[in-house]
């Protein structure tokens, strides 16, 4: 496909964006589908945002990811924001309708796509969902209204805590929340149905690190965990050990992009496509 005076421009922003598996992800979907699209990702730091944003209307940019640090502070530099973005407080998909910036936050649907594919069904489940930063709230977002009970561990236990409260008042859930010390995970973890990592521990070069404690882990627990480098982690090893069911963080960060791939395009995400240049994005990181 040929860039073009009518190409449309996506682009992830962020910082750092260098290592980012998104570009091969959405330009492999592009290509595949013949779509005149091409995406980009641009360093942006946190002071840069605001001009960054008005570089996006002026230049008619038509989608954008989000990454870190801005997730959080793009919020207040758009025009609307749907739902998910609002009630998680980030943005992790932007698209632009005529002079317009609409926000939007495609992880949680990522998690609930990554869970289904996986054939878990939530109705009646207990999670318990390790971390309180940027995913674990988009993941327990998308759980909570979902699941019997659910139960947020946080090694910074205020963070558990807010978050906790925002799933109350926007959602009307109430969920508890505690700290990762080994008796609340032993606690929490003895009649859970459903365990997630959304905590960075057992992401590479700690890939010899895991969160839980193999001996915690049983064959009727679901384990997933969204650390996808590696994408089999110490955590999802131990667990299959055991014969728990896995879903690894590859599936979350192709179904957040095929979220956002359909916002930008109006098409059927190609996923299988997706995937594919995911894994070998992935694998040329590990030996570049
Ligand atoms: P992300 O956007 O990937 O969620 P984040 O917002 O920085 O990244 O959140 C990282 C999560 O991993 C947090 O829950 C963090 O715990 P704190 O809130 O206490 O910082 C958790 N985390 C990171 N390193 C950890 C470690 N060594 N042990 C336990 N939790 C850890």
């Amino acid at each position: 496909m040929e860039i073009s005076g009518r190409t449309k421009v996506c682009a992830l922003i962020g910082d750092p964006v260098e290592h980012s598996l998104s570009p091969a992800m959405h330009n492999a979907a592009f290509k595949h589908l013949d779509l005149d699209y091409v995406y980009l990702a641009f360093k942006v730091r946190r002071e840069e945002l605001r001009d960054a944003v008005n570089g996006v209307k002026a230049l008619k940019i038509h989608g954008l990811n989000v990454t870190k640090p801005l997730k959080v502070e793009i919020t207040t530099l758009l025009d609307r924001l749907d739902e998910s973005a609002l009630n998680i407080g980030a943005v992790n998909t932007v698209l632009r309708a005529g002079d317009k910036l609409i926000g939007y936050n495609t992880d949680c649907i990522g998690a609930l796509e990554a869970l289904r594919e996986a054939g878990v069904n939530l109705e009646g489940m207990k999670a318990v969902i390790l971390g309180a930063g940027g995913a674990a709230r988009a993941v327990a977002f998308a759980v909570a209204p979902k699941v019997r009970e659910l139960v947020i561990l946080n090694r910074t236990v205020t963070k558990a805590e807010s978050l906790s409260r925002d799933l109350k008042r926007r959602l009307g859930v109430d969920v508890r929340f505690g700290g990762l010390s080994e008796v609340e995970k032993e606690e929490e973890l003895k009649d859970a149905d459903l365990l997630i990592n959304a905590t960075s521990v057992g992401m590479k070069p700690n890939e010899n690190l895991s969160p839980v404690n193999p001996n915690l882990l049983k064959p009727d627990l679901t384990v997933f965990d969204l650390v996808y480098n590696p994408v089999e982690t110490k955590l999802l090893k131990d667990a299959k050990k055991v014969g728990a069911k896995v879903v690894d963080g590859l599936s979350m960060l192709l179904f957040q992009g095929a979220a956002a791939f359909s916002i930008w395009t109006d098409r059927d995400p190609p996923l299988k496509v997706m995937r594919e240049a995911l894994k070998s994005a992935l694998e040329e990181r590990v030996s570049g």
